[in-house]
């Protein structure tokens, strides 16, 4: 088992209903929000999805018998209890919920619910009939009363064939719910400013100078920085992505566009993050009408570019400001790079990738980056840029409070 320190720990309980096949794409999800998850089936669970599937995505051992000698000598089931951070049930069968909602702990899954002290999420799935019957609400009222959070059930067409109540809510939103509600608020009552995606620098009404950046790693910061408990603005260059809920997101197009929204925002804000990949040159006169080639010399056509003024560097080089944090993409010697960059832009810690690795950067969903602050450097594993985003969240907060900001 990996011994991530600042990876959420979740225990995935995995029971036996059909929607059972769906569990590695739980796995999945979570990951991708940068959990660690250890899977634990019970017996009728691993008649729906092989122990072999959640291997491979969990990348940790799945478990299913409490009476595994090997596994228990691994981790013991109170220690396995203590480890989580929370307890998932996806899918949470009736027959589950019942057991959970007596106190009976006659496997694994059901030994680990009252072994934990962790919060635990249920998510049902179950025939509409059984879902509504007056003994599984009255189980799940008591769950309810216990602590337990429960997610779902979707409406809609159902495995045997009848419409209703009792479809397990869809993977992507049970990971999002869990991790929105156990992820730490280290940046509460913050106001967090954020720029994502690249500029375009017009040439003419159809022309312009612009660079590969998706805005994913930026918009993946917004969403776990307001997780963490911070009311975000976003300032987005032109991407293709939608606005994360609970988030004010300020559309731009040029680096001067970018740099009007951030000047008039960034007094109110406690911590600036600039992700964005600003153009560093405009051309110098933008036409009005388009350009004609025939207008043109045939070769060695040249366009004047004029400098963009520096985002960052304009607020970081001014007080009062903002905890300020830059990141650079760099294909060559990124670490010397982004010192020098920092210290050149008065930056108090810059996020650094190697983005000649096409596995990770710009067009990947995958990054790895190091942040650099003048106490140290910190190494992130290639990893999802959600994951990257909350451990970059975790690290700015602890930064800021022990630059005298925060908390
Ligand atoms: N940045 C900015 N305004 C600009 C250019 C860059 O705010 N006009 C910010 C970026 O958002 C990023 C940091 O500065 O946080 C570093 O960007 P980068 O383009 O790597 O820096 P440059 O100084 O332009 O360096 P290079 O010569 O490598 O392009």
């Amino acid at each position: 088992m990996r011994t991530d320190n600042h990876a959420k720990r979740i225990l995935l309980g995995i029971s036996g209903g059909i929607a059972a096949y769906k569990a590695p794409l739980v796995v999945r999800k979570l990951r991708n929000l940068g959990a660690d998850v250890v899977p634990v089936l019970t017996q009728n669970a691993t008649r729906f999805v092989t122990e072999t599937a959640l291997q491979a995505v969990a990348d940790n051992r799945p478990r299913t018998d409490l009476w595994d000698a090997e596994a228990e000598a691994a981790m013991g089931h109170i220690e396995l209890a203590r480890w989580a951070d929370a307890v998932v049930i996806a899918p949470a069968t009736a027959n589950v919920i019942a057991r959970l909602a007596h106190g009976i702990a006659d496997d694994l899954l059901t030994t680990l619910y009252l072994a934990t002290t962790a919060p635990v999420f249920v998510a049902p799935a179950m025939n509409v009939r059984m879902w509504e019957h007056v003994a599984t609400q009255r189980n799940l009222e008591r769950l309810r009363d216990d602590g337990v959070t429960v997610l779902g059930p979707a409406d809609g067409e159902q495995a045997c064939g009848e419409f209703g109540p009792g479809r397990m809510i869809e993977p992507d939103e049970i990971a999002e719910k869990v991790t929105a509600a156990i992820s730490t608020r280290v940046l509460d009552g913050t106001r967090v400013l954020i720029t994502a995606g690249p500029t375009r620098e017009f040439l003419d009404p159809v022309r312009f100078i612009s660079n590969r950046s998706s805005g994913r790693q930026g918009f993946a910061l917004a969403e776990a920085a307001r997780d963490a408990g911070a009311e975000v603005t976003l300032v987005a260059g032109p991407v293709h992505l939608s606005t994360p809920t609970g988030i004010e997101r300020i559309d731009v197009v040029s680096a001067q566009e970018m740099k009007d929204a951030v000047t008039q925002r960034a007094p109110d804000a406690d911590i600036f993050v600039s992700v964005a990949a600003v153009a560093d040159y405009r051309p110098h006169t933008v036409h009005d009408q388009k350009l004609k080639k025939s207008q043109q010399p045939s070769t060695d056509f040249r366009v004047a570019l004029k400098e963009n003024e520096d985002i960052v560097g304009s607020i970081a080089g001014v007080e009062p400001r903002p905890f300020v944090v830059g990141f650079a993409a760099e294909t060559e010697n990124p670490l010397e790079h982004a010192r020098e960059k920092r210290r050149r832009k008065c930056m108090d810690a810059i996020v650094v990738n190697d983005v000649s690795d096409a596995a990770i950067g710009f067009d990947s969903s995958d990054n790895a980056v190091t942040l650099i602050h003048a106490g140290g450097e910190m190494g992130l594993p290639k990893m999802r840029k959600g994951a990257i985003a909350r451990r970059l969240v975790d690290e700015i907060a602890t930064l800021y409070a022990s630059a005298g900001r925060g908390s």
